[in-house]
């Protein structure tokens, strides 16, 4: 594995590979890898002759600047984990490759970003859609892999490609989870001991709720009674919980087209997201 960390090195390899007739598959990831980010190598790695992972601590998706100075940077333990993998290229550009200074260019996706983390985390959506923009371009992927685990940023990328004809293809691959259900995420190395035994409630409480929605209880009750038993269970405060259309994340208000239900909750000082399909 080839460890990059200027655009102008990465441009050589990819030509080097385009004019070989390769296809290159990228994971953009922000590092602190788990099997959750393992998954979507594995997944590019089946579709692609070529893998790029990159790694970028993004700072404009952090709304809040203590989030991302508390941000786990594991760069070493990244790249020694990836090594055996048959991954390509660890790209690893600094804030220089990817915000010279004058750079004053944002990606914006409207209607999207109207809800849940957008509506909690203001800008965020606005530095996920230029970062990610940038590291397509930057690696010229035909194939670009991002987790169901954050389902409106996957949505709020594949708008993203399809308005500004960056003609690279879009593929959602689905959560992975600790056995007790939990989903994987760089941000529960920060869980102390007790959060992480009240963490899988989180799971737990969605799987009931699409349970009971699907037997009929009715989207509203079963909602409310899934925030309260949230709060039974020590988390809070909730940020949202709501069951929305995949498509165009619109409030679902009934099941004739695919839903997920959403939450993002705060435990411990950090803040989780999940969601489940109903
Ligand atoms: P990061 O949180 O590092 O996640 C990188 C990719 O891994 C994303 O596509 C995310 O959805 C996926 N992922 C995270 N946890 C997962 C899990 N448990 N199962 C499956 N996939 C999982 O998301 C970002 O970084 C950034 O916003 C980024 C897209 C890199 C732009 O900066």
């Amino acid at each position: 594995m080839k460890i990059l960390r200027t655009k102008a090195e990465l441009r050589a390899q990819t030509r080097s590979w385009r004019g070989a007739g390769e296809s290159i598959g990228v994971v953009p990831t922000m590092g602190a890898l788990h099997e959750g980010h393992l998954s979507l190598v594995n997944a590019a790695r089946a579709r692609a002759d070529r893998v790029i992972v990159t790694l970028f601590v993004n700072p404009r998706q952090f709304n809040n600047p203590d989030d991302l100075a508390k941000y786990p940077r594991t760069e070493e333990s990244d790249s020694r984990i990836l090594d055996p993998l048959g991954v390509d290229v660890l790209y690893l550009p600094d804030l220089d490759q990817m915000y010279p200074e004058g750079f004053a260019t944002s990606v914006s996706v409207e209607g999207l970003t109207a809800y849940l983390c957008g509506a909690t985390r203001p800008g965020h959506f606005d530095g996920v859609a230029t970062v990610v923009a940038k590291l397509l371009l930057q690696t010229d992927a035909d194939f670009a892999f991002f987790g169901e685990k954050d389902f409106q940023q996957l949505q709020v990328v594949r708008r993203m490609v399809m308005d500004l004809d960056i003609p690279t293809e879009i593929v959602g691959c689905s959560t992975i989870r600790e056995d007790s259900g939990l989903a994987l995420s760089s941000r529960n190395l920060r869980l102390g001991e007790d959060a992480l035994a009240q963490a899988p409630a989180i799971y737990a409480t969605l799987g009931a709720t699409v349970t009971a929605i699907r037997d009929g209880g009715g989207i509203d009750a079963s909602v409310r009674a899934a925030g309260d038993r949230l709060k039974q269970a020590g988390i809070g405060p909730i940020d949202y919980l709501e069951l929305r259309r995949e498509s165009d994340l619109a409030r679902a208000t009934d099941l004739s087209t695919p839903a997920r239900l959403f939450v993002a909750a705060w435990l411990d000082g950090v803040r989780l997201i999940d969601n489940v399909p109903v």
